[in-house]
């Protein structure tokens, strides 16, 4: 499974980077309302750090705007992958853009049939959010593997983004669903990675390296 970063802050992608777990990254509005500075530079400088897929979302709600953002938003880059909102003119966008061999992410996904449309339409990535559904007693990994069921039955490669993680289980149970990839936040990476055991043990031979160098 690719661990994308689900952030636009750039010391996070660094690190992540530095790492070998930064495959991605997935952005939104908000996230990048979070940082300072013009948001095309913002992004234009998370596509130089990081090889992989960088997700920009339009914020056009006609079908129009969203291809001319779109297109504004991939000539940033050639890894910009263009986010697009699940609603019918997104459908419409992402077809266009699909034509035009522009990548796509289809985003806010809360159903299977959002996801199957998606890909119909030519999105090369559809993110379920799965905390989002989690908050209204809708659990949200359900519905990922749905997803994953019916893009096998149908060989369908429009690779699933599980989104919305919130803590180390979603990310568990998306690598086991078989899940493309999940975008998580920077510091909920660090705690996935944290083991007591893995500290104490680490303590314990600092320790006795020591007591050999005071031989
Ligand atoms: C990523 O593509 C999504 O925009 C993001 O995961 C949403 O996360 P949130 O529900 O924590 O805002």
């Amino acid at each position: 499974m690719k661990f994308f970063l689900d952030t636009a802050h750039l010391d996070d992608i660094r690190e992540a980077t530095e790492r070998g777990l930064c495959d991605g990254v997935t952005t939104n509005p908000s996230l990048l309302a979070k940082e300072d500075g013009d948001p095309r530079e913002i992004v234009r400088e998370i596509a130089k750090i990081v090889d992989g897929p960088v997700s920009a979302e339009v914020i056009s709600t006609e079908t129009d705007g969203m291809v001319r953002e779109g297109l504004e938003w991939a000539k940033l880059a050639s890894n910009i992958v263009v986010k697009v909102p699940m609603t019918m003119d997104g459908l419409k966008a992402i077809r266009i853009f699909s034509s035009q061999d522009v990548a796509t992410n289809c985003t806010l996904i809360f159903n299977a049939m959002q996801a199957l449309a998606a890909a119909k339409a030519g999105a090369s990535m559809v993110s379920p959010f799965v905390g989002r559904l989690d908050d209204i007693q809708s659990p949200g990994m359900d519905l990922v593997a749905q997803i994953v069921k019916v893009f096998k039955n149908y060989g369908i490669t429009s690779e699933v983004i599980v989104a919305s993680v919130r803590g180390p289980m979603h990310a568990l149970r998306a690598a086991e669903l078989g899940a493309d990839i999940a975008t998580i936040p920077w510091a909920q990476i660090q705690a996935m990675l944290r083991h007591p055991l893995t500290d104490s043990g680490l303590e314990r031979f600092l320790a006795d390296w020591e007591k050999i160098r005071e031989r």
